[in-house]
């Protein structure tokens, strides 16, 4: 369960392993969402067609690509932290060059050069294939920054390279940007404004990766149920568009339809919904198609009806709950979790209370919660001030995560003795002896290996669980091989 108390899904960092044969040596890591692991696959995939081949030794690398995030202040430092690693090696290795990625480097743009003495080049998340130009720059004994954010770039015709790939699970980008503004966030400010990416090279995408002996795909976006493709373009454009592209329009629920019938056998799962943005049909198509998971991330940040509308989230407690109860009508199995944030400006303990009740009334099966981080920039941080001493913000983050831990809980045992499809993805953390798969709820379901393999999938007989965990036997396979 540290996995919610931490910095959890925003902060974790993950080496990419090596891919060998090319010439120069790239070292590239991501901290953040899912989004920036991604993002470092495309990137990787750019720099292979240069010659970068990529490695897990920082001492080996001639170029180190961190791919940031700025979601919170911890996010900044620990990235700042690994940059003083950096010239730390670099004191060894004087040849090599280090480049910022991601919304750190779309946020500070050329103040990075400035303040980080280390750092030779500054690339915002929609300037990636600019990086050759740039690396040049930099080879040539100059500094480069690109953080032009794009209203085009999707990075739809460039295939990612798998990096530190299982070959069982995959990421599979939609859209970019975010135009709903929360007034906390700064993802806006550093993805730039919402774009959808042609359906056909998603599911192009998805009948490759089924090809390679993929079994799993997640469809990500910062606000996937926004997704509409009406031929290019950005989503607040759609109202210009020509009759004829509005008829011919894609939305997310036709998207995920396209994607569970072009591969009945790929597992689909997508990440993030946003609750004003979730229609009725997408819930529908997920109760359709038996290979769409019975799961969905739907943050809500507050209970309180007050804050949704300081945080600018364009629907109240009531609409949150109607939501939920369509869920559990048409998805009685459906997981869902949240994301919470505890001590928003001008937040009383009034507000704090109707957080919690609302976590006792959707009861949710984990969540990633955190305490309010004000972020330059952001509405929030130009209008409010923040205002919750920390202490307060600590307590209530703690108070909100007991509960969840309770929840968690309550949900895992109401598992117990059932027999559900487990899709192996690797060997479990604690033993060898076991696999580690995910069942269709998004829950950690570990049980003995026997002679069963990663990507299979198994029908396991849950008997026992934890908060996070569901420990089980397996009885067979299940009928997706
Ligand atoms: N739609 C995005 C949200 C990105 S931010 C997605 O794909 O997940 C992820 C979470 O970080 C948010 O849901 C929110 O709970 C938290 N967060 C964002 N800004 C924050 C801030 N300033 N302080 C604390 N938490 C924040
Ligand atoms: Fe951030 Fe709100 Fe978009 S949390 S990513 S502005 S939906």
């Amino acid at each position: 369960m540290e996995k919610i108390i931490d910095e959890n899904k925003q902060g974790e960092s993950l080496i990419l392993e090596a891919k060998e044969g090319n010439s120069r040596k790239l070292f590239i890591e991501s901290y953040g969402c899912q989004m920036n692991f991604s993002d470092s696959e495309i990137v990787a995939s750019i720099l292979a067609n240069e010659g970068f081949d990529t490695t897990q030794n920082l001492e080996d690398a001639d170029l180190v690509l961190v791919n940031t995030c700025s979601i919170r202040d911890k996010a900044e430092q620990t990235v700042r932290k690994r940059l003083e690693k950096y010239n730390a090696v670099k004191r060894i290795n004087p040849k090599m060059k280090v480049g910022v990625l991601g919304c750190m480097a779309e946020r500070l743009k050329s103040k990075f050069l400035e303040e980080e003495k280390i750092v030779d080049l500054v690339v915002g998340p929609d300037a990636y294939k600019d990086l050759p130009n740039l690396i040049a720059e930099v080879d040539d004994g100059r500094n480069a920054v690109n953080v032009i954010l794009s209203k085009e770039e999707t990075y739809g015709d460039i295939s990612p390279v798998r990096l530190n790939s299982n070959g069982v699970t995959a990421f599979v980008s939609i859209t970019r940007g975010c135009d709903n503004m929360c007034t906390f966030c700064v993802v806006p400010f550093t993805r730039g404004r919402e774009r959808s990416r042609d359906p056909q090279s998603i599911i192009e995408e998805v009948n490759d990766l089924w090809n390679k002996g993929f079994k799993e795909i997640t469809l990500l976006g910062q606000n996937v149920d926004s997704y509409l493709w009406y031929g290019g373009g950005l989503k607040k454009d759609f109202e210009k568009a020509s009759d004829m592209q509005k008829a011919t329009a894609v939305n997310f629920a036709k998207l995920l339809e396209l994607c569970a019938t072009a591969q009945p056998k790929m597992r689909i799962r997508f990440s993030t919904s946003n609750p004003q943005d979730m229609t009725l049909d997408v819930i529908e198509t997920m109760a359709k198609y038996q290979n769409i998971c019975d799961y969905i991330h739907l943050p809500v940040q507050s209970g309180s009806n007050r804050i949704l509308k300081e945080m600018n989230r364009q629907h109240t407690r009531e609409e949150y709950f109607e939501l939920i109860d369509n869920i559990r009508h048409i998805l009685p199995d459906c997981a869902i979790s949240q994301d919470m944030i505890s001590g928003f400006p001008t937040e009383t303990e009034e507000d704090h209370q109707d957080t919690l009740s609302l976590m006792e009334y959707v009861k949710y099966e984990f969540g990633f919660m955190f305490a309010y981080s004000e972020r330059p920039g952001t509405l929030a941080e130009r209008k409010m001030e923040d205002d919750i001493p920390n202490d307060v913000k600590k307590r209530r983050l703690n108070e909100i995560i007991q509960l969840q831990q309770k929840h968690s809980l309550y949900r895992t045992q109401q598992h117990l003795g059932k027999v559900e499809e487990v899709l192996i993805e690797k060997e479990s953390k604690k033993s060898d002896k076991h696999w580690s798969g995910r069942n269709t709820q998004n829950t950690v379901v570990v049980f003995p290996k026997e002679n069963y393999k990663v990507g299979d999938f198994v029908n396991v007989k849950i008997n026992d669980c934890t908060t996070a965990t569901l420990i089980g036997e397996a009885v067979g396979y299940s009928d997706n091989n």
